[in-house]
């Protein structure tokens, strides 16, 4: 991760510290300690560093290979049923992932409510340029939706066949450009389309979103089994709509089941990814095309990274 190392002798050092994401939650500690460690060494006057990342793409055994060309990692969010919120966390991790610097793309498979484009306010049909779709651009991202290509309004029948040639459009004939990361909002669910879909996408793994209570969590487990089937490899567990803290006053509330998510995790062996609280901004940013952490991008947390960092790390990179 030390590239440029370099020490003169006045004892002035300098060095570039790559991570391997820009989106590293642990970012400001690594630069702290390797500062402090630095200077720390008898004869060193100065320290001169610079964080930078580098998004590899997985190792498949014999190199670094990318999932689709110039696309270094295919990230899905998938769930056991509808209606969990898996577009929401689908939305805003692209979102914080764009926000930390990573250049990051969102495709909206879910052919069942294709959500992405109300989410992100685009309501365009994508440009098609050398025989192939030009995605559409917010807050920074790059959008493809089933939505947009097939018309939102109207309700498809999708057969198997027709939904592994939509994917496979979607994924090869699309002018994605250099990203570190796709993220895919995948159909909830465990019936023939989420089965092709994950099978179609060549995926460096899948966050499956659900909600506290029993029967959501077995279906999320129905979901993790049927990924590690198709050897997808399951990246963890999120729970949304965890508990709800009064705004009046402040109150938190369990309105479903304590630690359901957890357990469930634990129970898979897979890593528990977080809660996120039922919070009636995640609909305002859902329904006015603004996602959460856009609108509440502080400069604080590790996913609301303040900008200019952000385009200091992107030059950098
Ligand atoms: N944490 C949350 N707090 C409040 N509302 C939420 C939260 N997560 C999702 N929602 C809302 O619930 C509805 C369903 O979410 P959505 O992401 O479309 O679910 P799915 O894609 O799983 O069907 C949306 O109106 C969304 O704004
Ligand atoms: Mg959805």
């Amino acid at each position: 991760m030390i590239k440029d190392l370099a020490i003169d002798p006045a004892g002035q050092v300098s060095f570039t510290f790559e991570l391997t994401t820009p989106a590293c939650p642990v970012r400001d500690r690594f630069q702290t300690m390797a500062r402090q460690l630095v200077s720390d060494l008898p004869g060193v006057t100065a320290v001169d560093l610079k964080m930078t990342a580098n998004v590899q793409a997985p190792f498949n055994g014999r190199g670094h290979e990318a999932a689709i060309p110039g696309v270094k990692h295919v990230i899905a969010v998938g769930s056991g049923k509808g209606g969990v919120g898996k577009s929401t966390v689908a939305v805003n991790l692209a979102a914080s992932l764009q926000l930390a610097g990573a250049r990051t793309g969102l495709l909206d498979a879910d052919i069942y409510g294709p959500s992405v484009p109300g989410m992100l306010g685009v309501t365009e049909q994508p440009k098609v340029r050398d025989q192939k779709l030009v995605p559409l651009e917010a807050f920074g991202l790059k959008i493809i939706s089933i939505g947009l290509l097939a018309g939102a309004d109207k309700a498809m029948i999708w057969r198997g066949p027709l939904v592994a040639r939509a994917i496979e459009q979607m994924l090869g004939d699309v002018m994605w450009g250099e990203l570190d990361y796709l993220v895919v909002d995948l159909p909830p669910g465990t019936g023939d389309a989420s089965l092709t879909l994950a099978q179609a996408v060549p995926l460096t793994g899948v966050a499956i979103v659900c909600t506290p209570q029993e029967a959501a969590l077995r279906i999320a487990l129905k979901a993790l089994q049927m990924f590690r089937g198709l050897n997808v490899p399951p990246l963890g567990l999120i729970e949304n709509m965890s508990h709800y803290v009064c705004a009046q006053c402040g109150h938190d509330e369990a309105i479903f089941k304590r630690g359901g998510g957890r357990e469930t995790a634990e129970r898979l062996a897979v890593p528990f990814l977080g809660e996120i609280p039922i919070d009636p901004r995640v609909v305002i940013g859902g329904d006015s095309g603004r996602p959460i952490v856009e609108l509440h991008s502080t400069g604080t947390g590790p996913f609301t990274a303040d900008r200019d960092r952000i385009k200091q790390l992107r030059l950098a990179a």
